[in-house]
């Protein structure tokens, strides 16, 4: 997939070939540093891309084998509201604040599900209850700025819920909530996820926060991906630079206390002048000549673990640096 914006400054690739897949009852994490292109990316599934300036600029999004890019915005209305669901970044802007969390949950039940204002606001409570709101019943006639950020962020899970979705994709709060409830937060969806079979995308920019909640990860940088794999994998021998440096700046408690984080040097690339080769040889520890004239292609490096880096093989062997105390 790709997206583009058309901006003053220039043409902006956010998502720039873009390939990955969910399975069903599965939950996959695209992973990546702020600006790589994750939420334009799950915009672009559920086509909420603002034209202008962006625009779908080519690619498939095949969801149960059928290319959503194709469909009218009639259909696509209704995938929306009855098979793909997605819990935005930033609450505060996808809940009406002048609405009742009643108004907000009944209406989609209505709408899409047929109930009348009885069995909806019965099915609303339901909802609240799974995604653990105290006293679901009463706070139904309350507005959205009586909950916390966190409280918020489960109302829009349940809302997303309220249309038993197919595919549900949750873009990590960032702002709102504390570390504490985001695990929270992911211990609601993933269960919802083994007991309804919904397939999940988990996006985040902290490798550490999926590693327990997702079944493969996705490597995101500057609008593709750099390595995919099954969790366990990519946290036991990532094969990509990038994902590597992601690796060594999550604070573990299995490593020696004085053990220092590892930094990224440098920052993400303006994704309308990303640099020549592989878009990552700035910042990179690894970075050889080829690495500055050819773009990497990503490649099964080994079974089921794919890496778009022309040393994947090296880095495992040359990346572990042992702590000097051992
Ligand atoms: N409406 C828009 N107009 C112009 N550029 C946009 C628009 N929306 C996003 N972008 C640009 O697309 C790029 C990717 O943004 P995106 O929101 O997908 O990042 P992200 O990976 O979700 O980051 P974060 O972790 O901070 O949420 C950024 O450079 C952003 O400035
Ligand atoms: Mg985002």
């Amino acid at each position: 997939m790709r997206t583009h914006f058309y901006t003053r400054a220039g043409d902006l690739r956010a998502v720039d070939g873009l390939s990955y897949y969910v399975n069903r009852g599965e939950s996959v994490g695209l992973v990546g540093e702020s600006a790589c292109g994750k939420s334009v990316s799950a915009l672009s599934v559920m086509r909420l891309i603002p034209n202008p300036p962006g625009m779908i600029a080519g690619g498939e999004i095949l969801f149960n084998g059928q290319d959503i890019l194709r469909v009218s915005e009639e259909e696509m209305q209704h995938i929306r509201g009855n098979k793909i669901a997605m819990v935005f970044q930033e609450p505060t802007t996808s809940l009406n604040p002048v609405l009742t969390v009643r108004r907000q949950l009944t209406e989609s039940l209505e709408l899409h599900r047929g109930m009348d204002s009885a069995s909806s606001a019965h099915e609303a409570i339901k909802l609240l209850q799974l995604v653990g709101i105290p006293d679901p019943g009463r706070r139904l006639k309350d507005y959205p700025y009586q909950f916390s950020g966190g409280m918020q962020q489960r109302i829009m899970i349940a809302m997303a819920l309220s249309c038993n979705p197919a595919l549900l994709i949750a873009d990590e709060p960032t702002t709102s909530v504390d570390v504490t409830v985001q695990a929270q937060l992911l211990e609601i969806i993933d269960d919802l996820r083994s007991r309804f079979g919904t397939a999940v995308i988990i996006i985040t920019h902290n490798l550490g926060v999926v590693a327990r909640y997702v079944d493969r990860v996705n490597v995101m940088y500057a609008g593709r991906l750099a390595e995919s794999g099954v969790t366990d994998v990519i946290f036991d021998h990532p094969m990509h630079p990038y994902t590597l440096g992601l690796l060594q700046s999550v604070p573990r408690l299995d490593l020696p206390r004085d053990r220092e984080l590892g930094v990224i040097e440098g920052l993400p690339p303006n994704l309308a002048c990303v640099p020549s080769g592989c878009a990552f040889h700035p910042r990179c520890k690894f970075v050889i000549d080829r690495c500055r004239k050819e773009r990497p292609p990503f490649e099964e490096a080994e079974e089921n673990h794919f890496s778009a880096c022309f040393r994947s093989q090296e880095i495992d062997e040359i990346k572990r640096p042992e702590p000097e105390s051992e």
